[in-house]
């Protein structure tokens, strides 16, 4: 039996995110030989508010196959177009069809492909998109008629949402994995019938944050119901997470699903691999940041 292994990191948060998978990214393929990087970078710019296409390029230049999207992947003008223009970067397949970009990629290695697809739940979801099981029940005809190797990034809020697509799709596609809470859930397994499942992969950026945002202003709403402004939290310690996949290159099933989960306290931001970031070249992870959130509701 020949099998693969998958790296799958969730959602970057900023600075602090890209940081993470610069460091551990090349670090992880090599010690446990990985064959494709999976990364959801829906909140790798630097407000936490979308990707760029230099993002894009940072991201891929540390090893990722594939970036995956959410409910801010149109935030940032600049990638409106490269949406159209490649086949790295997904958005959510369930968007209207008239919005920029693609919900399916294929991660070509050696003569095998892996599909990949992007995909939002609509429970306590701020946009109202297609349902997201029967988008994905149309696009699996298309994706495994050229290879049985399919990873789904269901970028949803409700874990029930997350679980009854794991349920309904399993054993039709080699894996689903939530994003978008943030929070790495411990029920990583493999389905019944051979999906490996987790209902968030969790993030990569600040711990004591609350989902990668300075705490104050969140508790600050909370506490008073006023308008605030969110802030992507760059003080250490971090967390990088996500799991490891090992899929049957012929069934396509899951062998095994592992999620990693990485504490570092302290991470150097590099310029090089950070455009946007407008301080010296060497600026360490506990410089605060002056990147700002607009208010807005809860979710990332
Ligand atoms: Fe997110
Ligand atoms: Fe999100």
């Amino acid at each position: 039996m020949k099998s693969i292994r998958v790296l799958c990191f969730g959602d970057l948060i900023g600075q602090a995110g890209c940081a993470l998978f610069q460091k551990y990214a090349p670090r992880l393929k090599r010690e446990y030989d990985v064959q494709a990087i999976i990364v959801n970078g829906e909140n790798s710019v630097t407000n936490g508010r979308g990707i760029t296409s230099k993002i894009v390029a940072s991201l891929r230049h540390c090893g990722a196959d594939m970036i995956t999207g959410g409910n801010h992947s149109f935030q940032q003008k600049d990638v409106l177009p490269y949406l159209n223009e490649h086949d790295d970067l997904l958005r959510p397949l369930n968007f209207p069809s008239a919005c920029p970009g693609k919900g399916i990629g294929f991660i070509k290695f050696e003569g095998f492909k892996i599909g990949v697809i992007s995909l939002q739940g609509r429970v306590f979801m701020s946009q109202h998109l297609d349902c997201p099981f029967r988008a994905l029940e149309s696009a699996l005809a298309y994706v495994r008629a050229q290879t049985p190797l399919v990873i789904v990034d269901f970028h949803a809020e409700a874990s029930a949402e997350k679980m009854g697509l794991g349920h309904y799709f399993d054993g039709q596609v080699s894996a689903i994995l939530g994003t978008h809470t943030h929070t790495q859930t411990a029920d990583a397994r493999v389905l019944p019938r051979g999906t490996a499942f987790i209902t968030d992969l969790g993030m990569s950026g600040a711990l004591n944050s609350m989902i990668g945002m300075k705490k104050e202003p969140i508790l600050h709403n909370l506490l008073t119901q006023m308008p605030v402004k969110f802030e992507v939290d760059l003080t250490g310690p971090f967390v990088s997470s996500g799991v490891l996949l090992e899929l049957d290159m012929e069934t396509g099933l899951a062998i095994s699903i592992e999620p990693f989960r990485i504490i570092d306290t302290e991470i150097t931001f590099a310029d090089k691999e950070q455009p946007e970031m407008q301080s010296s070249p060497q600026t360490r992870a506990k410089k605060s940041s002056k990147n700002v959130h607009d208010t807005r509701s809860w979710g990332e």
